[in-house]
C-alpha cells in the first residue's frame, strides 16, 4: 500500500482533504490548492461550507480575491459531510482542542472527526492529525479508533502527527516559510507525511515518532506561555518599583545572546498559549506529576485581567474618580494585533470585571464589530473626536496597527496603554 501511496504523492497525483475549516484549516486547504492540488474541505458549521464555495474569506490572512480563484478553478470544494473522503488520498484533521469547564483537555471534535473518518477509512489513506494536543494522542487514542474499522495502520492506513505553527497576522511568516515538524506513528507514516508536507513548504523536519511532535508543540507554546508571564511579572515589579518595564526590556534586548525579548501585556489569548500549556499538565497529572512553571505561568496570566483593573482603578483614583460612573473606552478587543479573533481575549473579561464594578464601558474594534459577553451584547462604538473626549479613561488592549494613534492621543482625555503603543507620547500616558 506504502509504495502504491508515495508513487502518488511523488506524482504529484493525490486529493487531499481538510477537515475543520478555521483559522488553521483554510489557510492550510488554500496552500495546497494554490500549488495546483484538488482539496476538498469539510465543516459542521454550514456557513463556512457555504462562504468557502462561494469564495467568501471569513479569514484576515485569505483575501475572497484568491479563495474565489481558486473555487472556480475547482481547486477547492467544500462539504458538510464526510462521504468525499472515499475520493481522496489524504486527510487532515485541524479541529479545536479546547480545554472543558472543568479546565480538561476536550477532544470530542477530534474524536467526532475521526469517528467519522473510520467509517470511510479504506485502504492507501493518510491521516494527520494537526490539533494541537497532549503526547500519545495519535498514537494511543486515534490509532486503536481507526483500526476499530478492521484495516490496520502502517500496511493498510497511515498515521502522523505534525503540529500547525500558523501565526495568523504574520506578515513574514506564512505556512510555505514555516518549517514543519512530521512524526508518525511508524516509520512509514512518517516518511509519507513528510513528503505531503514537502509539496508545499520547504523546509519539513522528520522526527521519530508522534509524540515527540506531539511534545515539541507543547514545548513551544509553554515555552511562550512561561515567558509571558515572566514579563507580566516583571511589569508588575517594575510598577512596584517606579521603573518602566518597557525599557528595561528593551535595554535587556540588546544583549546578543542568551537573552530573548517577550513583553507584558494584559493578558494572554487565542486558542494556543492560553489552553496548551494545560493540555501538557493535564497528561503530566495523570501520570502523578505536577507541572508546577505551568501552574504558576498560567496563573499569573490570567491574573493580568484583574492586574489592568486594578490599575485601572489607582489611575482613575489620581483623578478622584471611580471605576463605578466612568466612561471607560476598550481601544481592540481581538487577542492580538490585526485579527478578527477574540477566543480567550483578555479583553472579554477586562470590560466584564469593570461592568461588574459599575463603569460605563463600550469599545471599538475595526476587527471585530460585536460581542457578547453572558447575555450582554456589545457593539463597536465608532472611533470619533467626540467618542474619544467623551470617555474618563482610554484602554489600549490590542494594539493594531491601523489605530491612528496621534488621533487618539490628541483627543483622549487619559490613556492606559497596556501594549506601550503610545511609546512617542508621554504626557496624560500611564503604561503597564
Ligand atoms: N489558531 C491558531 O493560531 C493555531 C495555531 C496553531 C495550532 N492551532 C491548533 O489548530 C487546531 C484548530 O484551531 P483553529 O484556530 O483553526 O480552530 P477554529 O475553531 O478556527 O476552526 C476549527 C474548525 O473545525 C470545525 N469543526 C469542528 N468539529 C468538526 C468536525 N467534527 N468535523 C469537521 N469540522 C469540524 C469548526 O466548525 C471550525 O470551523 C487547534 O487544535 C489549535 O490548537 C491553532
Amino acid at each position: 500500500m506504502e509504495n502504491e501511496l508515495l508513487k502518488k504523492i511523488k506524482n504529484n497525483n493525490f486529493k487531499i482533504s481538510v477537515i475543520g475549516l478555521g483559522y488553521v484549516g483554510l489557510p492550510l486547504a488554500v496552500e495546497f490548492a494554490k500549488n495546483g492540488f484538488e482539496v476538498y474541505g469539510i465543516d459542521i458549521d454550514k456557513n463556512k461550507v457555504k462562504n468557502i464555495n462561494e469564495g467568501i474569506s471569513y479569514i484576515n490572512d485569505i483575501s475572497n480575491n484568491e479563495l474565489l480563484d481558486l473555487v472556480k478553478k475547482n481547486k477547492i470544494k467544500a462539504f458538510e459531510n464526510y462521504n468525499i473522503l472515499s475520493e481522496v488520498d489524504i486527510i487532515i484533521i485541524t479541529v479545536p482542542t479546547p480545554l472543558s469547564k472543568t479546565k480538561d483537555p476536550d477532544l470530542s471534535y477530534v474524536l467526532n472527526a475521526v469517528n467519522n473518518i473510520k467509517n470511510h477509512l479504506k485502504k492507501g489513506h493518510l491521516i494527520i492529525l494537526e490539533s494541537t494536543t497532549y503526547p500519545g494522542t495519535t498514537d494511543e487514542v486515534i490509532k486503536p479508533i481507526l483500526e476499530e474499522s478492521g484495516l490496520k495502520c502502517g500496511s493498510d492506513f497511515f498515521l502522523a502527527f505534525s503540529p500547525e505553527r500558523i501565526n495568523p497576522g504574520d506578515k513574514i511568516y506564512k505556512i510555505k516559510n514555516t518549517p514543519k515538524i512530521v512524526g508518525g506513528v511508524d516509520e512509514i507514516s512518517g516518511k509519507l507525511a513528510y513528503e505531503v508536507y514537502s509539496k508545499i513548504i520547504d523546509s519539513v523536519i522528520i522526527v521519530s515518532s508522534s509524540k515527540v511532535a506531539e511534545m515539541a508543540k507543547l514545548l513551544e507554546n509553554t515555552f511562550r506561555a512561561v515567558n509571558i508571564a515572566l514579563a507580566n511579572e516583571i511589569a508588575i515589579m517594575c510598577n512596584i518599583l517606579k521603573i518602566d518595564v518597557w525599557e528595561v526590556v528593551e535595554s535587556a534586548g540588546t544583549k546578543p545572546f542568551g537573552f530573548m525579548k517577550f513583553y507584558p501585556g494584559p493578558g494572554i489569548g487565542g486558542h494556543c498559549i492560553p489552553i496548551d500549556p494545560i493540555y501538557l499538565s493535564w497528561k503530566m497529572k495523570t501520570l502523578n506529576y505536577n507541572a508546577r512553571l505551568i501552574e504558576v505561568a498560567s496563573e499569573i496570566n490570567t491574573n493580568m485581567p484583574r492586574y489592568v483593573v486594578q490599575r485601572i482603578a489607582d489611575i482613575l483614583n489620581e483623578y478622584e474618580m471611580s471605576i463605578k460612573g466612568s466612561k471607560i473606552l476598550i481601544l481592540g478587543v481581538a487577542y492580538k494585533r490585526d485579527v478578527n479573533d477574540i477566543r480567550e481575549s483578555p479583553a472579554i473579561d477586562i470590560i466584564s470585571l469593570l461592568s461588574d464594578k459599575g463603569a460605563i464601558v463600550y469599545y471599538f474594534d475595526p476587527y471585530i464589530p460585536k460581542i457578547q459577553i453572558g447575555d450582554l451584547e456589545i457593539e463597536s462604538v465608532e472611533l470619533t473626536k467626540e467618542v474619544l473626549k467623551e470617555s474618563d479613561l482610554v484602554v489600549l488592549i490590542t494594539d493594531h496597527s491601523i489605530f491612528d494613534y496621534e488621533f487618539i492621543y490628541k483627543n483622549a482625555n487619559l490613556i492606559f496603554d497596556t501594549k506601550n503603543a503610545f511609546k512617542n507620547y508621554s504626557e496624560k500616558i500611564y503604561k503597564l
